[in-house]
């Protein structure tokens, strides 16, 4: 058949002219798609014979979206704009009928069409703000024709994507079928005809625009305002949908001109960078991926305690087996409380259905004998951080889990090579740091020891892929990436300004207006300052640090004032609520911890708050580079932006680094390292970098070359 391309295939069935997109492995919407669709639509529509055309996909899905690789170039020829115009001046009816996901330019596509039906189990959405662009392929113009402005504006701004049972309610499809989705497409297709059902485009159609008016959008607004907290992608959305309500072509216009003022906003630099960051993070210089990835389905995790419950729920999650080991009965009995108050929780929300809680809960056995672990594919300790005792628990697990399997510990301040040398097999052991809550948290700092093989490693990255966390490796030092530039660059910088006179709600608000999710003292009270505490501990057996470190979060300790768990903290949270007020006793305190350092307490702006803590972020980040700890800047944007809580709209500390520019960073170190000291010494690689005029994305890329 000509109407054929690689990519796109043409078939005869009857009366129906079936094309199917087959670009692996998500039938993104690239130059060849394009181009075969623009091909097939002419001529496969004027065959004779053909009464309708139905456009389908081969592999999983749909269609996930247009090529990212292609977003920084200049567009070739034929546009999808020119492909969807081409489907709705077809002399036949064009049907589309979608599996899996149809994102972003997938359900553009799909909504150019003349009719839709969507499997049940199929999703459609619009991602695009999650990377701070505009849907830019027609979706702001065809979808509120499909489903009224309001509508879009939601499934706009959230960007996530909904069931094909909702799409069905919404107007966004015609028809959700179950099982065989090619047969009931015909049946479709043939009912149409049979029916003298035309072409339909949607671009002819009007807008409902009931409750999008000015209340109705800061009503959506207020809707995603925590997703999007500091961002403007949202305005250009706005001014798009109400150009909708324009003739198709001048909106269409309206829209193409804010596609491409969106694309040039750093925040959509930012958003695609740390997107790129995430897909990359895996790949690692020395390590390839083993032609038969290692099969992770029993899993043993030794310690029943919050990492260890969470470890647990995390696999369990993933349809894995996993034998929860712990010494205690108490201990195991908490662990087992949790999983299923965590579960009932979930159920309580509506996140997830009772009989997917009931699976997840029974892949969970406990037990209190190691000898379970016999016959695993991996196992991971969870203990109390404790050296000697988590030695032992290795030593004990060393001859029981089978020798060609990784062995793993979610140490947080411990040295992997230290721990692995207890083993007879000291290449199969090393550091899954995971985050709290662990059956949350997408980030995985994966920890090699000095006799780490790269085959763990490698199992290690396959157990993050079937956890769908983020794996980003570190070297093992004091803190790995996260915890070493919190400690002594973000968190050490904002007891400091405690010191010299802010106050721990003026810390905290200015860096959540900067975007972080949260202050620091907010976070070290919801996670407990002795928790902080005992792991500082732990750490300066590794390496001291000089006084002042934390004096203030460890004197709250002392005083039993643990955070939320203990209703106060760096705060004072009245009847087991989670608002943070101030609290009078605390101001005295740091005033008091200034004087017996003999700091005259002053005013500090805003700003320096913002300034200090970040740039402390950007040294320690560099240091962490140069040390080897870290192998890409990027990875470092990933672990601050999934596990830490920095903006993701401003790319993570090294990426927004570069965007204030190298030279300013270094001359504002050099600032702060006259004013305030030896701490303030500018990292030699941003001195080298700034010297030489070039970015830590520079940096990365040479390196990787
Ligand atoms: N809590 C966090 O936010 C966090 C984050 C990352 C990593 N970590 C690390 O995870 C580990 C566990 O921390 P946690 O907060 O879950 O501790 P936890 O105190 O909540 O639980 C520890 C559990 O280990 C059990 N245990 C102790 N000795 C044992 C033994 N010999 N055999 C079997 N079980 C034993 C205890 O009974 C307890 O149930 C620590 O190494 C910690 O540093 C914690």
């Amino acid at each position: 058949m000509g109407a054929s391309s690689n990519v796109i295939r043409f078939e005869h069935v009857g009366s129906v002219g079936l094309i199917r997109m087959d670009n692996p492995p998500v039938n993104a919407i690239n130059h060849a798609v394009r181009a075969g669709l623009a091909d097939v639509m002419t001529e496969a529509a004027n065959r004779p014979g053909i009464q309708v055309l139905l456009l389908m996909s081969a592999g999983d899905v749909f269609s996930a979206g247009a090529d990212i690789g292609e977003f920084d170039r200049p567009a070739e020829e034929p546009s999808q704009h020119m492909v969807q115009a081409r489907i709705e001046a077809a002399r036949v009816p064009v049907v589309a009928a979608i599996h899996g996901l149809a994102l972003g330019g997938g359900l553009e596509l799909a909504m150019a069409c003349h009719y839709r039906l969507a499997h049940t189990t199929a999703k459609l959405g619009l991602p695009e703000i999650t990377l701070g662009l505009i849907p830019g392929a027609g979706g702001t113009q065809r979808l509120p024709r499909l489903i009224g402005a309001r509508a879009a504006l939601d499934m706009i701004l959230s960007g996530s994507p909904v069931s094909a049972p909702d799409a069905h309610a919404s107007g966004l499809v015609d028809e959700v079928v179950e099982g065989d989705l090619r047969e009931a497409a015909l049946v479709f297709c043939r009912r149409l005809v049979a029916g003298g059902l035309g072409p339909r485009p949607t671009c002819d159609r009007s807008v409902a625009s009931e409750r999008f008016d000015e209340a109705g959008i800061a009503e959506a607004l207020r809707v995603h305002s925590r997703a999007l907290k500091g961002r403007t992608t949202q305005n250009l959305v706005i001014e798009a949908l109400k150009a909708a309500s324009l003739p198709f072509s001048q909106g269409a216009e309206v829209e193409s001109a804010l596609a491409h003022r969106s694309v040039t906003t750093r925040e959509s630099q930012a958003l695609r960078h740390v997107f790129s960051a995430e897909r990359e993070s895996g790949k690692v210089k020395g390590i390839t991926k083993p032609a038969q990835p290692p099969e992770i389905r029993q899993v043993a995790v030794i310690g029943a305690g919050t990492m260890g419950s969470g470890i647990a729920m995390a696999f369990a999650d993933a349809g894995r087996e996993v034998t929860l080991i712990d010494n205690a009965e108490d201990g195991l009995a908490r662990g087992r409380a949790m999983i299923h108050a965590t579960y009932t929780s979930s159920v309580k929300r509506g996140r997830i259905r009772q009989s997917i809680a009931d699976e997840s809960i029974g892949r969970i056995t406990g037990s209190m004998t190691l000898a379970d672990a016999a016959n695993v594919d991996l196992a991971i300790e969870a203990v109390f951080e404790d050296i000697d005792l988590k030695k032992e628990v290795l030593s004990s697990l060393d001859p029981i889990v089978p020798p060609e399997r990784p062995i793993a510990t979610n140490t947080s301040t411990l040295s992997i090579t230290e721990l692995s040398r207890v083993s007879a097999h000291p290449g199969r052991v090393l550091g899954l740091h995971f985050f709290a809550p662990a059956h949350v948290s997408r980030l995985l700092e994966v920890v090699r020891g000095s006799d780490t093989t790269p085959e763990t490693v490698a199992t290690a990255l396959q157990v993050a892929k079937v956890l769908k966390k983020v794996p980003v490796i570190s070297a093992d030092a004091f803190g790995f990436i996260g915890n070493r530039m919190m400690l002594d660059g973000y968190f050490r910088e904002a007891e400091q300004l405690l010191l010299e006179g802010a106050l721990p709600m003026q810390v905290d608000r200015a860096l959540e207006a900067f975007g972080f999710a949260m202050g620091p003292q907010r976070v070290s009270d919801l996670g407990g300052n002795d928790v902080g505490t005992k792991a500082r501990l732990q750490l300066y057996k590794r390496e001291p640090r000089p006084d002042p470190y934390f004096v203030i979060a460890d004197r709250l300790t002392e005083l039993g004032r643990l955070g939320q768990k203990t209703g106060r903290g760096f705060y004072c949270y009245k009847n087991g609520s989670r608002d943070a007020l101030p609290d009078p006793e605390v101001k005295g305190l740091i005033e008091t911890m200034s004087a017996q350092r003999g700091i005259t307490r002053r005013l500090i702006s805003d700003a320096e708050i913002v300034e200090r803590c970040v740039l402390a972020l950007i040294n320690l980040g560099a240091t962490v580079l140069e040390e080897g700890v870290a192998a890409r800047a990027a990875d470092i944007d990933v672990v601050w932006t999934r596990g830490y809580g920095f903006p993701r709209h401003l790319g993570g500390p090294m990426f927004y680094a570069d965007t204030v520019g190298l030279g300013h960073v270094a001359e504002r170190l050099r600032h702060y390292h006259e004013k305030l000291g030896h701490y303030w010494r500018p990292a030699g690689l941003i001195r080298r970098l700034a010297a030489s005029g070039l970015s830590f994305e520079q940096w990365d890329s040479n390196r990787n070359q």
